[in-house]
């Protein structure tokens, strides 16, 4: 899609919220800045070069507010960005949010063990996609979700340490599908996951999931 075609689609858009084009550009263009201070860790457009800062573009813009006010109120265990989220207002996250919202994912260029993905698929499938929709893509015309699949696998094994080791909250339901993985699969099925979501392949639903309620 050329620059302007896009300028439009996303200008109509706005106009269909009520917007006036003027002020979203400007909202649009502000957010850009804030995201441009943040390139050095994850990259241009909020596509990190790795490994262990995220990508954070396409992120869910209420996912990425309510990280942003943890990180700032020290909610959520952080090595650094606890202090960088410190120099920012909401009203500041929410323009970041909605720019990086609008930003395509590029999914991590990282070797992975190509012999584990298919079960790392058939873990994901019964295990976390009922939440992790998609086998873990981004899904921007959805709400609430989580990247996991094109991630840095750094990162992702750091955000599983900090859920295992009580340093970050882990949801209930999470924590239940991933004990009784654990105790059925053993550790090696963690890395059967990374390399499923590195793999980033396509990916559909058995629906396996839904018939492993406890
Ligand atoms: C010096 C490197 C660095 C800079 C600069 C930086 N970050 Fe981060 N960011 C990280 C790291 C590392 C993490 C993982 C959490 C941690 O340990 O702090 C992270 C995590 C995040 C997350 C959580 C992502 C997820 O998937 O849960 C968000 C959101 C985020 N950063 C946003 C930002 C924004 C917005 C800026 C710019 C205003 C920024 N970061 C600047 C390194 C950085
Ligand atoms: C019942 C729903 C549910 C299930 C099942 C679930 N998750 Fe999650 N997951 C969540 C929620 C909610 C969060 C956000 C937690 C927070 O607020 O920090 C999350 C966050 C994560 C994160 C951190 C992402 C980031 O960028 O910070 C990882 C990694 C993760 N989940 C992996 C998994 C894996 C692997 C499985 C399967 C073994 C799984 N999840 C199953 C609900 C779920």
């Amino acid at each position: 899609m050329g620059n302007s075609t896009m300028t439009k689609a996303l200008a109509a858009g706005a106009l269909s919220l009520g917007l006036t084009a003027g002020a979203w550009a400007d909202d649009l263009a502000t957010g850009k800045m804030l995201v441009d201070t943040c390139a050095g860790c994850h990259g241009t457009n909020g596509n990190s070069v790795g490994p262990a800062s995220p990508s954070i573009s396409a992120m869910d813009p209420v996912v990425f507010v309510d990280s942003m006010i943890a990180f700032q109120e020290g909610d959520t265990y952080s090595t650094i960005m606890g202090r960088i989220a410190k120099g920012y207002t909401e009203e500041e996250f929410e323009l970041m949010a909605d720019y990086l919202h609008n930003q395509a994912f590029e999914p991590a260029q990282q070797e992975f063990d190509q012999a584990m993905v298919d079960e790392g698929a058939k873990l994901h499938d019964k295990y976390c996609e009922k939440c992790h929709i998609e086998g873990g893509k981004p899904v921007p015309d959805e709400e609430d979700y989580y990247i996991l699949a094109g991630q840095w696998t750094p990162y992702l094994k750091y955000a599983m340490d900090d859920f295992r080791e009580d340093r970050r909250m882990l949801p209930k339901k999470m924590s239940r599908k991933l004990d009784s993985m654990l105790e059925a699969k053993g550790e090696e099925s963690l890395d059967a996951l990374y390399a499923f979501y590195a793999a980033y392949t396509d990916f559909t639903s058995e629906g396996a999931g839904d018939d492993d309620e406890d």
